[in-house]
């Protein structure tokens, strides 16, 4: 992915971002960052993960989520919501990747991996690297003192107290061995859980 397209693509999808869910434009820079350490030390085709990890999240700016917002924690993935923003993000990135006049074959690709990028077992099942990373970078952003503040910007500053936090808690300690495939992943995924106290009680 060139400079002058990356930035055609920011420039592009940076205002639809603002308009969604509160804190997902800082998540995407979050997670493209994440994405290009990952490249710099497991294999994948920047030229997928990286307008992949731009483009991940639009569905929500097309769709309610105030299901999503309002479940608890565990069930969260059992919303409506859930799996709308990945068929909207989809078609939004096919839509967007075809107006900036981006590789088809590529496109689609993307297309398919943002289709299910919310559950790690059947993007792991596809066993394509770039799909993983993707997965793996977008789960990281869950982590660390950064995680945390996303938390609390997302779903309410008394949020990060109480049963709900606990239950957020166990599902990122959980997550560990669920949500990482790759040596890097798994490590910075460690590194980031011991930061924001996952194993200190
Ligand atoms: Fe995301």
């Amino acid at each position: 992915m060139d400079d002058a397209f990356e930035k055609k693509l920011m420039d592009k999808i940076e205002p639809i971002y603002k308009k969604g869910r509160d804190g997902d434009w800082d998540h995407i820079l979050r997670v493209v960052q994440l994405c290009r350490y990952l490249l710099e030390h497991e294999n994948g085709d920047e030229d997928l993960v990286l307008p992949a990890a731009y483009l991940h999240d639009l569905g929500w700016t097309a769709i309610d989520f105030s299901d999503f917002k309002k479940a608890d924690p565990k069930v969260k993935s059992d919303s409506q919501s859930f799996s709308l923003h990945m068929v909207q993000g989809a078609v939004l990135a096919g839509k967007i990747l075809s107006e900036l006049d981006y590789e088809i074959g590529k496109t689609q690709q993307i297309q398919e991996i943002i289709k299910i990028h919310d559950l790690p077992e059947k993007v792991f099942a596809m066993d394509n690297i770039s799909a993983t990373l993707v997965v793996e970078a977008d789960r990281l952003d869950r982590y660390g003192k950064t995680g945390m503040e996303r938390f609390k910007t997302m779903f309410g500053k008394d949020k990060i107290y109480g049963p709900y936090w606990e239950e957020a808690k166990q599902l990122r300690r959980d997550g560990l061995k669920e949500w990482f495939k790759t040596n890097t992943g798994v490590r910075l995924s460690q590194e980031l859980a011991a930061e924001m106290g996952l194993f200190d009680d």
